[in-house]
């Protein structure tokens, strides 16, 4: 049987890149990332091993015609749509609300949730025909965890919700899943900073903020993915799980 093909944005690097281990194999994969050509060679590089096909899909994606050009470029040079749109890209800038000039918000809001719905429009017409699709959506606990200085990060990640359950209703019936991944604190190149930070105190610091007492690897996100790509998930859709190790339940009393 044919391989599926993936798309994965932000697939070389942290969690994106734990997600296109835990699917190399299974399917032949499309990286895209913003820019960083050694990180992704590398990531390609471990990923071929396995005996996978893996193309990289350079390019900042920041809109509808950014995410169009992805699209034609991986039909182009896969000769076919993909079958599974793994949404992973992005950045977060931490700043407060009244702090930061309106582009800012502007960009996060694209880069997080408008180029995630531009790529679903653009993959749902092929998948349509073929009666089969898996979109996944990395959101983030800061959807409904609050934290300070995330406004325009938790707004983006809250509007995945939205989108994900409504697209969900739309597309169900034509074999089309689309659900939502929300991590709490995974390590990757992002977190490197707030990982040294907490990793160099005593563990009390990770055990009262992380009720599990440590932080996530990106393949604890990875494997969720790749269940929900999976056949065996075919009847869960439009749903938004935590990957947080109990992080957005509550105060740990430490
Ligand atoms: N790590 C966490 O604790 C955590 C928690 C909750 C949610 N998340 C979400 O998980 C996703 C991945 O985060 P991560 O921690 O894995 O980050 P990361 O290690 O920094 O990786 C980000 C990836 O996205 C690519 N990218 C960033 N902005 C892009 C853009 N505008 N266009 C195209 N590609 C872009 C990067 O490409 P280059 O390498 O070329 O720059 C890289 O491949 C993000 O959506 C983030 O909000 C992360």
């Amino acid at each position: 049987m044919e391989k599926r093909l993936a798309l994965i944005t932000g697939g070389t690097s942290g969690i994106g890149f734990g997600v296109a281990e835990a699917l190399a194999g299974d399917c032949d994969l499309a990286l895209a990332y913003a820019g960083n050509h050694d990180r992704a060679n590398n990531a390609a590089g471990i990923l071929q091993k396995t005996g996978t096909e893996v193309k990289l899909f350079p390019g900042k994606l920041s809109g509808y015609d950014d995410a169009n050009r992805l699209v034609d470029d991986v039909i182009g040079r896969y000769g076919k749509s993909p079958e599974i749109l793994i949404n992973a890209a992005g950045r977060i800038k931490d700043g407060f609300f009244m702090q930061i000039d309106f582009p800012f918000h502007d960009e996060l809001v694209a880069q997080h949730l408008l180029v995630t719905m531009a790529l679903s429009q653009l993959v749902l017409k092929p998948m349509y025909g073929k009666r089969y699709g898996r979109i996944v959506n990395i959101g983030s606990i800061s959807a409904f965890y609050a934290k300070r200085s995330q406004v325009s990060y938790s707004a983006a990640k809250a509007g995945l919700t939205g989108f994900t359950r409504t697209l969900a209703i739309e597309v169900a019936h034509r074999g089309i899943t689309v659900n939502t991944v929300a991590p709490g604190l995974i390590r990757s190149p992002m977190t490197e900073g707030i990982v040294r930070y907490l990793e160099s105190g005593s563990g009390k610091q990770i055990a009262k903020h992380i009720p599990s007492g440590f932080i996530g690897e990106p393949e604890d996100v990875g494997s969720l993915v790749a269940f929900l790509c999976s056949d065996k998930a075919r009847y869960i859709t439009g749903t938004v799980i935590p990957v947080d190790g109990g992080r957005s339940l509550g105060d740990t009393g430490i």
